[in-house]
């Protein structure tokens, strides 16, 4: 995993988008993996000032992370809303191309492969974007998650519902549960880029690059891949030996 420490949380931001940006100026197809959350919310915005400047994003395909079961599309807290109005719209991107697993299906199970197909379909991801629970989830894939999971529906941790609640009225109006890219799918993409900001994330971060690879902290999958990116800001870094 290559760590880069940058003084700031918006440095960290600009670093990551300056990474994306680059790619898609030499591919303009890019297929970029979505995390939503507090962490990539400054890559997005600097990705659109780019956009505003010239870069042609056009030919970009998106894939969320995750979405919450039984939330309306419309609610907006719903990964869909979120992706639409932090991504889509500022970015300008085709919403064609912008795909968010479906939380609301019948056949949850039917919809997780097709979402897991639809991404085959777009050649795989190229970056997929990254942020960090404060229990070292990535996408919603809670400890003991399995390193060959694929895209389904899980339980939200305790832990992962009460951080969450910030974006709600109350906690009950959090949801239970989620449907997740797995950390197989996510181990996919060609590469990984996971940005994290602030003290509640050090442990967290410590535990995912330099402790064990381990179930219990999803994030130490990171180990597994052969690019795996991590730009922290000093806080972040701070449990780092
Ligand atoms: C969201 C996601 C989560 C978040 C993580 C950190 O799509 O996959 O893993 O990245 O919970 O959330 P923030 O960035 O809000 O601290």
């Amino acid at each position: 995993v290559e760590i880069v420490i940058l003084p700031t949380a918006a440095e960290v931001g600009r670093a990551a988008a300056a990474k994306i940006a680059h790619r898609i100026a030499r591919h303009p197809e890019t297929v970029l993996g979505l995390a939503t959350g507090s962490s990539p919310l400054a890559i997005y915005a600097e990705l659109a000032a780019r956009r505003e400047a010239g870069l042609d994003v056009g030919r970009v395909s998106g894939f969320a992370l995750d979405e919450y079961v039984g939330l309306p599309t419309s609610h907006p807290q719903s990964y869909a809303s979120v992706i639409r109005t932090t991504v889509t719209e500022p970015l300008g991107l085709d919403p064609a191309r912008v795909h968010v697993p479906d939380g609301l299906a019948d056949d949850i199970e039917a919809a997780c492969a097709a979402y897991e197909a639809a991404i085959a379909d777009a050649g795989g991801v190229d970056v997929q974007i990254l942020g960090i629970g404060a229990n070292g989830h990535i996408g919603f894939n809670e400890p003991t998650s399995s390193f060959q999971s694929r895209t389904r529906i899980k339980t939200l941790a305790p832990r992962t519902r009460q951080d969450n609640a910030r974006f709600f009225d109350s906690l009950d109006e959090v949801p239970t549960h989620c449907v997740t890219q797995g950390l197989g799918t996510i181990l996919e993409a060609r590469e990984l880029l996971l940005v994290a900001q602030g003290e509640a994330k050090a442990d967290a971060v410590a535990a995912a690059v330099e402790g064990p690879f381990a179930s219990v902290v999803p994030a130490s999958v990171l180990q597994w891949h052969r690019s795996a990116t991590v730009i922290l800001d000093e806080a972040a870094a701070s449990k780092l030996r």
